[in-house]
């Protein structure tokens, strides 16, 4: 017998490389979509004829519980959010409405229609915010610094308290940054390698940023799926920190991209105070020890490969558009 995988932000990066992952083992997927006036399925498109839509939104309770209830999965995974962090200054209340509440109705859902199923919650390096230690493991304490960081707390919070109040299989993936092709434009490695391509056509002159010492753990998306399906797969529910343990600046980012085509980014990144965040996160590194050990994961893309990945993309998507 198949099982059955329940994937919210399935049209995200994330949950695009699950579904992706899951139907190879031959899970039954199911993904949840908002409603929409248009489908804004980019990333799902090749795989839409072997996966099921259920519509169902993270603030209405009742249409997450019916598709629980309608879907039985085995596992959850709960990867939907307002997940930019430059976002959430500007919607706050939604962003811990989508962010922080919107975790404790899927479990709500899951604990009223299908209590034996196993959850995964999204949570976030952001959540590590102004760091208290260095690299950063699971014991190490939270200092989030944006209202998607503090959000996050929330959501892996109360996935620790259903876990222990309703002895559900309920764990947090606490993931460091990770990248792809597939990654939303706004985020700061798709908006250099996608500038880095239109420069490249003379389609754009310069690039604007904001902090660029800014350090991150970056790793490829494709990977840390694989990470949030092995924990569901363990004897016994647990958090696992998840990243490379490696750390680069945005400077290093925009480096290695422009790099790639043999350009120096000196020549056309240029600071701009729209893009500095009220409060920064200045440093972001995992211990992925535990990982590593007790799940069997380990990354298999680096950094460099990951710049190279991105930058080649972005050249052939505007190469097909020409
Ligand atoms: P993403 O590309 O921004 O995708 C977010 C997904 O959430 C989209 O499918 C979006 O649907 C959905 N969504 C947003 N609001 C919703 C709502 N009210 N109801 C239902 N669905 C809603 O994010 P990602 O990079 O794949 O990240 C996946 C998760 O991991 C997020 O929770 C994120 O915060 C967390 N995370 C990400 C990283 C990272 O580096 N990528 C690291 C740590 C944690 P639409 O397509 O309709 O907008
Ligand atoms: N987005 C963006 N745009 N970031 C910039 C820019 C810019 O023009 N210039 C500098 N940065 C810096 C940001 O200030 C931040 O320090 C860093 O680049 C990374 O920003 P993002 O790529 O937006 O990612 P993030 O680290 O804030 O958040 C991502 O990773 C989290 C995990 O740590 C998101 O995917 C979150 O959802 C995720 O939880």
């Amino acid at each position: 017998m198949s099982k059955t995988a329940l994937i919210t932000g399935i049209t995200g990066q994330d949950g695009s490389y699950l579904a992706e992952l899951l139907l190879a083992k031959g899970y039954r997927v199911v993904g949840v979509v908002r409603r929409s006036s248009t489908t804004p399925y980019e990333r799902i498109a090749h795989l839409v004829d072997r996966i099921e839509l259920a519509s169902a939104d993270l603030l209405d309770q009742t249409s997450l519980t019916d598709v629980v209830q309608a879907t039985a999965p085995d596992e959850i995974y709960n990867l939907a959010a307002q997940s930019f962090v430059q976002t959430s200054w500007k919607q706050p209340v939604l962003t811990g409405e989508f962010t922080a509440l919107g975790v404790t109705r899927m479990l709500e859902a899951l604990r009223k229609a299908a209590p034996k199923a196993r959850f995964y919650q999204a949570s976030s390096s952001e959540q590590f915010g102004k760091v208290v230690e260095t690299p950063q493991r699971e014991s190490t304490p939270f200092y989030p610094r944006s209202p998607y960081g503090v959000a996050k707390v929330y959501g892996h919070w109360i996935t620790v308290n259903y876990r222990e109040s309703f002895d559900l299989f309920a764990v947090s993936g606490i993931l460091f940054n990770h990248e792809s092709p597939r990654r939303g434009l706004e985020f700061v490695t798709r908006k250099i390698s996608d500038a880095v391509a239109r420069i490249q056509r003379g389609l754009q002159h310069e690039l604007r940023l904001g902090n660029i010492d800014a350090r991150r753990d970056w790793g490829f998306a494709g990977d840390y799926v694989d990470a949030m399906w092995r924990m569901l797969q363990q004897d016994t529910p647990d958090d696992f920190v998840i990243g490379t343990g490696e750390t680069y600046s945005v400077r290093d980012f925009c480096h290695a991209a422009f790099s790639t085509v043999d350009l120096d980014y000196r020549d056309y990144v240029v600071q701009d105070e729209k893009f500095f965040r009220p409060a920064e996160v200045d440093l972001l590194v995992a211990d992925p020890s535990r990982a590593n050990h007790e799940l069997g994961w380990t990354p298999k893309i680096q950094f460099a490969e990951l710049v190279r990945m991105m930058v080649e993309a972005d050249l052939e998507r505007y190469a097909r558009l020409r």
